[in-house]
């Protein structure tokens, strides 16, 4: 039993499929998506052990020949050397422009293997098979893909939009409890946006998506994917409302690149302690009521996620962090755009915020 959910870009409209079990009929549902039928799957060594047979047995089931590229798990691999090794697999391998690549993984081999098919002879086709929960509710749906440069995240990539999306909630459950937990940090996201419903729903339901409750998880991923399937639909680029996904990403990838995209900081965890600094900056600039901060902080903190950065594994300076920020994507004529927020569920676009509020908040988190 699964559920569809249809991302309607222009000239490229897919489907996000969410069910429980749904790995084992990802074959029947690609083949008709292939040209011929072989392909080849990207993932990584931990996806790799506890789920790659699954996938291999559907795909053998539907006649589809493959080869399998494993590389290591973690933010580092999104690095241009291994994009640079990655297409020369592909090449390697004799992959068509009109054959279509798996990315079988989390974000980060997401985010590397679309960016691989969006250059490999100028662009090819590919599937997102999401493992982990950040990956399905967020990172494998809406065609943002990418490497990080040691200069920012995601600071080189295209938009290119996946031909599908198949959404297994069974996959979580060998994801190990800390990237659970950190891909939370992006389902209460979508709550914290625009819709305080959602947000209520997770504070009575957060602990069963932790411990593993089917029905839970897909609710959870059904309503973070059709809020992203609309925003999506309406502004595939990022020209404007899409931007409101980032909220708490300025923060968080400044803290992040202080950490050197390293397991010290995962970027659930990143996105989790950014939105808590949005909310502290809204309310420093009397946007926002105190209690929705108070709120927002006790609910990730109940679900162990950090609401501050790792002090004790990293050293950060605020004009570091504030550094960072001057170089991140949402910088236009020199001015930074923020996400902010009148309440819960009430994210809006501002180029009015002051350095020094944004220095006085990482002061207060380094506090
Ligand atoms: N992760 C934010 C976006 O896809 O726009």
């Amino acid at each position: 039993m699964f559920r569809k959910i249809t991302v309607a870009v222009k000239d490229h409209s897919y489907d996000i499929y969410v069910g429980d079990g749904l790995l084992d009929q990802a074959g029947d549902l690609i083949a008709p998506l292939l040209s011929r039928p072989r392909t080849v799957v990207v993932t990584d060594e931990n996806v790799a052990r506890h789920q790659l047979p699954r996938l291999k047995k559907s795909l053998t089931q539907a006649e589809i020949t493959f080869d399998t590229i494993i590389l290591p798990p973690g933010e580092a691999t999104k690095s241009f050397d291994h994009l640079e090794r990655l297409l020369d697999q592909l090449l390697a391998l004799g992959l068509e422009r009109h054959d279509k690549i798996i990315a079988f993984g989390g974000g980060v081999i997401g985010d590397l293997t679309g960016f691989a098919a969006s250059i490999y002879q100028r662009g090819i086709g590919f599937i997102q098979i999401p493992t982990s929960l950040l990956a399905q509710v967020d990172s494998a749906v809406g065609g943002k893909c990418g490497i990080n440069s040691p200069r920012g995240k995601n600071l080189i990539g295209s938009f290119h939009q996946p031909d599908l999306v198949l959404s297994d909630v069974s996959t979580l459950n060998s994801l190990p409890e800390r990237q659970l937990v950190a891909g939370y940090g992006e389902v209460v996201k979508y709550g914290l946006i625009g819709d305080r419903k959602f947000f209520n729903w997770l504070e009575q339901n957060g602990a069963d998506i932790i411990a593993g409750n089917p029905a839970a998880r897909t609710k959870a991923i059904l309503t973070c994917c059709q809020a992203k399937a609309k925003i999506v639909s309406l502004d595939e680029k990022e020209r404007g409302p899409r931007a409101l996904l980032n909220l708490g990403h300025t923060f968080g990838h400044a803290l992040e690149a202080e950490c050197g995209y390293s397991d010290a900081l995962l970027h659930g965890e990143a996105v989790a302690i950014g939105m808590v600094m949005a909310f502290d900056l809204s309310v420093k600039m009397g946007l926002c009521p105190k209690a929705d901060a108070v709120t927002v902080r006790r609910h990730l903190e109940k679900i162990t996620l950090p609401t501050k950065p790792p002090l004790s594994r990293v050293n950060m300076t605020a004009d570091n962090l504030f550094n960072h920020t001057l170089r991140d994507k949402k910088m236009s004529g020199g001015t930074a755009t923020f996400v902010l927020v009148s309440a819960i569920g009430g994210a809006f676009l501002s180029r009015d915020t002051q350095a020094g509020d944004i220095r006085q908040i990482f002061l207060s988190a380094l506090d």
